[in-house]
């Protein structure tokens, strides 16, 4: 496949991962993308590389427009190895050319990579470099979701290079949102928020604050992964989209979560799922045994009430709930009402470090349900009663 014209003398020169399944411990059945661009004014510039795996493919296409030896500028947004993996394959093709990063990027560069002899540019908020015709103004984004994390903004061509913010793990042969289903790029998009960026709301805001300090005019939004967000419809989309999972907004649904050894938490499960479907609340009862935690914890986007139910092993949780929950905690989900149930055989109490996580997590509670063996038909009508208990 060819470089891909963006606009003007900006080409997309990234990579498509169509058979990645799994992202460090989020699945993606749709593979991905690594976007990498190439501006191809009076100082040729790139900006950000790709996975080590794709790096020739990558290379090829950079060739395609250029020689090497005529890069002047190697922008890295972000060192995370799906964008940087390949920036020693490119520095030994380009060694002229200068990084222009921020100065938590040189450092996490130096500390992944052999960087001897690079040269480097340290940019933060608000500076600009000329490039010839065009400018490249830069906003650090620190801890989303990286402490080196950056976007490049193009003011000339209103084209945000926005790396991991705005991105999706989707692998099309669209280039734009556009040209994809519009559903499945924003389904996506809220995939990748919640699974990379759910816990950094606060510095996502302050992106779209500063964004707007600067006066950034806005016409395309062109990420790392996933396709670009060009037009007014779609730019528009996006960036509403990132203030309300930003602020931790969310539609009052429920999710009830859970796995089951002998049937007895899944009981307990249904009883919680019907007590909402009957209150007229939207609600999906995910099964970890069948439910991959990535597209569980998607669904707590749009949650109000959370309840997760865990069977008790060897006196602890069942080790597929500790799983989701320890992804759970570190992923901080806010504004959640939570409800911990469970069962066990002789020995309670497991629901408890259920509660104490929903308690770090800041989320109200209702008082945690769990039941020995077999729920009975008087037992699951008390819990119906309880669960109502978490409905406002
Ligand atoms: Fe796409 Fe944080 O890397």
């Amino acid at each position: 496949m060819e470089a891909k014209l963006v606009k003007n003398e900006i080409y997309w020169v990234g990579v498509k991962d169509w058979n990645l399944r799994e992202f460090h411990g989020y699945n993606t059945p749709r593979g991905s993308t690594y976007n990498s661009y190439l501006i191809m004014d009076e100082k040729i510039t790139l900006v950000d590389g790709v996975k080590h795996y794709l790096s020739e493919e990558n290379i090829s296409r950079i060739k395609s427009l250029v020689d090497f030896s005529k890069i002047e500028y190697v922008v890295v947004n972000h060192v995370e190895m799906d964008h940087s993996g390949n920036i020693p394959d490119i520095m030994k093709l380009a060694p002229q050319a200068k990084i222009i990063t921020n100065a938590a990027g040189k450092k996490a560069l130096e500390d992944h990579f052999d960087t001897t002899g690079w040269e480097y540019q340290i940019v933060k908020t608000g500076d600009s470099i000329s490039i010839g015709k065009r400018t490249l103004s830069f906003v650090t984004t620190p801890m989303l979701h990286w402490p080196d994390s950056m976007m490049t903004y193009i003011p000339e061509d209103k084209i945000l290079l926005s790396n991991d913010g705005f991105g999706q793990h989707y692998c099309s042969d669209a280039l734009f949102v556009k040209d994809a289903p519009f559903d499945v790029v924003c389904e996506e998009a809220k995939r990748y928020y919640a699974n990379i960026l759910f816990p950094y709301g606060a510095q996502a805001q302050k992106a779209l604050n500063t964004a707007n300090d600067l006066g950034l005019d806005i016409e395309m939004i062109a990420p790392s992964h996933g396709c670009i967000w060009q037009g007014e419809k779609e730019v528009k989309t996006i960036l509403d989209l990132y203030c309300r999972w930003a602020c931790g907004q969310n539609e009052g649904k429920a999710v009830v979560v859970y796995d089951t050894m002998w049937g007895a938490t899944a009981k307990l499960a249904s009883v919680i799922a019907s007590v909402f479907e009957d209150a007229g609340i939207p609600v999906v009862k995910r099964c970890l045994t069948e439910c991959a935690v990535s597209d569980v914890i998607t669904d707590f986007i749009d949650a109000k009430y959370v309840a997760i139910g865990t069977p008790t092993l060897n006196n602890e949780m069942f080790p597929r709930v500790a799983a989701f929950v320890t992804y759970m905690k570190g992923l901080q989900p806010k504004n959640k009402k939570g409800f911990a149930f469970g069962s066990y055989g002789w020995k309670g109490g497991v629901v408890n470090q259920i509660q104490a996580v929903f308690e770090q997590l800041g989320w109200e509670t209702i008082a945690p349900f769990e039941e020995k063996y077999t729920p009975k038909a008087d037992v699951l009508e008390k819990l119906k009663e309880h669960a109502k208990t978490m409905i406002d």
